[in-house]
């Protein structure tokens, strides 16, 4: 069983479904509310453990009601949460999602806890770290951090993958040391400038971000699968294709998957055939944590 450290961010998911998203000054009913665990780290976490690794979380929540709640469900799913660290001067981190009618979401995050996170937090689990087949981070938690623990693993030799989510155009200080990067189209176009639209625009964005030193590019293309991008060139893996209910998490189930399959040893095509159908059944259920597939679930779905 791979052994993976993730680093970032923890947050509870407010969810309301509705028609569409409201107006400027525009109050609408939507249909249900939910309360789910998320966080672009922690969703990677549960997942990676539900689908086959020993996963360790490091990261940070407030001393309030969310940030007990999300430490139990964090160990219920097995992850060691010895380095999710307790705030006493910020909230826990708290998204409010709105799910439109297509399945797309809109996110507003208040990152509270989540950006306190720090190098020292990082450095409490350097043992866990740099035992790891691979860290795993995002960019929900301060850049600063995100590099410290960039330059940590590489001083082990640990693998780092990259989800380049949430969108910017700061990336960390040295792209050279990261081992896959994975944006999606929005986050591939922050970082390159170059628009992300359709295949074209896609093989470009890889382009621009190998010549920027990166080791690999796996590049997500939601219901199009995604593109890879490495020293035997730019290739397009397809998607799967399921009725989409919500695209929350799924981005994170992906990476995440792409962690676990390296971590098993897989070579980056098969990583990725295998991520696409993880991302998939993720966008088959409502909410971040609540729809993260298990392995047995991923393996009845690959070969039914
Ligand atoms: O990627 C989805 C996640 O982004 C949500 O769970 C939300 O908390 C935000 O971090």
């Amino acid at each position: 069983m791979p052994r993976i450290t993730v680093i970032g961010s923890i947050n509870m998911d407010l969810v309301i479904r509705a028609p569409r998203l409201p107006r400027t000054g525009e109050t609408l009913f939507g249909e249900g509310f939910s309360m789910v665990p998320g966080g672009k780290g922690a969703n990677q976490a549960v997942t990676a453990a539900r689908i086959g690794a020993q996963v360790t979380f490091v990261g940070k929540v407030g001393r309030d009601i969310f940030g007990e709640e999300l430490r139990t469900s964090l160990a219920r799913e097995r992850v060691d949460t010895r380095y999710l660290f307790t705030d006493d001067h910020a909230a826990t981190g708290v998204a409010l999602i709105v799910i439109d009618n297509s399945g797309d979401n809109s996110i507003l995050v208040a990152p509270g806890a989540n950006m306190r996170c720090n190098p020292e937090d990082v450095d409490a689990a350097a043992e866990e770290l740099a035992a790891a087949d691979v860290l795993l981070l995002q960019l929900e938690i301060p850049l600063e951090t995100d590099d410290y623990a960039i330059s940590l693993a590489k001083r082990h030799q640990v693998p780092v993958i990259l989800d380049a989510g949430p969108a910017s155009q700061r990336a960390v200080s040295n792209l050279k040391q990261i081992d896959i990067l994975s944006p999606n189209e929005t986050e591939a176009e922050a970082l390159t400038g170059v628009k992300v639209s359709g295949l074209k625009g896609a093989e470009q964005a890889c382009r621009s971000l190998l010549s920027k030193g990166v080791g690999t590019v796996v590049l997500k293309l939601g219901a199009q699968g995604a593109m890879i991008g490495d020293r035997d060139g730019i290739r397009h893996i397809p998607g799967v294709k399921v009725h989409v209910v919500d695209t929350t998490a799924a981005g994170d189930a992906f990476t995440a998957a792409l962690a676990v399959a390296l971590g098993e040893g897989k070579g980056i095509d098969e990583v990725v055939v295998w991520a696409n159908h993880v991302g998939a059944l993720t966008v088959t259920r409502l909410g971040a944590q609540t729809s993260l597939p298990t392995r047995e679930e991923v393996d009845r779905f690959i070969k039914p």
